[in-house]
């Protein structure tokens, strides 16, 4: 049995680690007759947002890397089709494994399909409602064409009945990006904050206001094309954060390439790298994003990723987005967040509430950090009866 894992960009490679590690245990444990190949397709490039997570999470190199960097969604769609049809046609797998919603899920299930590859995708059945957003068609449509739909909680089970997927397709096996989360915490845990912070900084800001101190500073990632590629929405988010809630704490940013590039075009990069109140980072590796979250007071983020771990570690979170394919993270599920758009009055009374909130940890069902070894033993199962 042959297996080809397809990852791109930075939240994939913390959801294939435990993957290809259960594979191995599989392997080793019963004497599995199997190969896997790991493909990357260079969606993510820098060695901040690619290769540092490689070597944290101990993922083995890739096999194959497309290289097919930036472009716009047709270009990146368009040539990881073109390597990946390649690469497929060489190596003729049994299963392609997708995980999450980048351009690289969708472009390597669609390329399978043709190929009449069975596809199996990780994290299948989130949907946010909102076709705006690239990563909503990326899932619709892999979540359309995959064979076996590995899904994280049970919303994303009943997303995927409701849509008509017959029920032998869904497998409900749990959040595999806790896995990640659960294997790493304690090393995340000894890292110190303030090395962190001096590692990571990007040149050019003032010196730092105070240490760090667990507790009293929020941290924030943004990176969304709804919130960081508009002037009007973006600049109204980034005088709040600079003005209201430096007032209150240090405020921590590791900031996203797409982020920096965009404040860069609206003339406001020097304003935030030269606020003293700003600790602006360059983006971090796994462990030191997880030392962040456990010592931040509160967290304002658009990523989807940052909203599980929140709900998991227990850090009160503000999602800046109007909806969330992930409502099980929300407050009103027993999760940490809420959703606050980018409304600048909505996010103003959710922080000031949210500051005043003790908010529990939180662990949605079989995010048990042993949902690897349950996707293994479901595409395995398939292989069976298949043959
Ligand atoms: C992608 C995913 C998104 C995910 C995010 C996490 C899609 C449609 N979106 O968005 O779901 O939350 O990754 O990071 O797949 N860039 C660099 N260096 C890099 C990578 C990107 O400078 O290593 C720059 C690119 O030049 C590009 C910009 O960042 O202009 C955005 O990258 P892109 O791959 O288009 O998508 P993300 O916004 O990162």
């Amino acid at each position: 049995m042959k297996i080809i894992s397809v990852v791109g960009a930075r939240p994939n490679f913390m959801k294939i680690a435990p993957f290809i590690r259960a594979l191995e245990v599989r392997r080793q444990t019963y004497g599995l007759e199997l190969q896997h190949l790991l493909v990357h397709t260079g969606q993510h490039y820098d060695v901040r947002m690619s290769a540092a997570f490689f070597a944290a999470l101990n993922i083995p190199e890739p096999d194959i890397n497309l290289k097919v960097g930036s472009g716009s969604h047709a270009e990146q769609l368009g040539q990881t089709m073109i390597e990946f049809e390649k690469v497929l046609l060489a190596e003729k797998p049994d299963w392609v494994v997708v995980v999450g919603d980048v351009n690289a899920t969708l472009a390597c299930s669609v390329i399978a399909k043709r190929l009449h590859i069975k596809v199996a995708h990780i994290e299948a059945g989130l949907r946010s409602g909102d076709m705006r957003m690239p990563e909503e068609i990326n899932r619709l449509v892999t979540d359309r064409l995959s064979d076996l739909l590995l899904t994280p909680d049970r919303m994303s089970s009943e997303n995927l009945l409701r849509e008509g997927v017959p029920a032998e397709k869904i497998r409900f096996v749990g959040n595999i990006m806790i896995d990640t989360l659960e294997a790493n915490r304690d090393q995340a845990q000894e890292l110190d904050l303030n090395a962190i912070v001096r590692q990571n900084r990007i040149e050019g800001q003032p010196d730092p206001v105070t240490g760090l101190r667990d507790g009293q500073f929020a941290l924030m990632t943004m990176h969304r094309p709804s919130n960081v590629d508009h002037r009007q929405i973006l600049m109204p988010i980034m005088d709040f954060l600079l003005t209201e809630v430096t007032a209150d704490q240090p405020l921590v940013w590791p900031i996203h390439p797409r982020s920096k590039k965009q404040l860069q075009a609206f003339d406001c990069w020097e304003a935030v790298l030269q606020h003293p109140g700003v600790v602006l980072l360059e983006p971090l590796g796994y462990h030191e994003m997880m030392r962040l979250n456990l010592g931040a007071r509160i967290m304002l983020t658009d990523s989807g990723g940052l909203q599980e771990e929140c709900c998991v570690l227990g850090t009160p979170c503000l999602t800046l987005r109007w909806n969330t394919e992930r409502p099980v993270t929300l407050r009103e599920y027993g999760g940490a967040s809420v959703l606050v758009g980018n409304n600048i009055e909505r996010i103003r009374n959710e922080y000031l509430h949210t500051l005043s909130l003790e908010v529990a940890p939180s662990r949605p069902e079989y995010w048990d950090g042993a949902a690897a070894s349950r996707m293994v033993e479901e595409i395995l199962e398939r292989e069976m009866v298949s043959r």
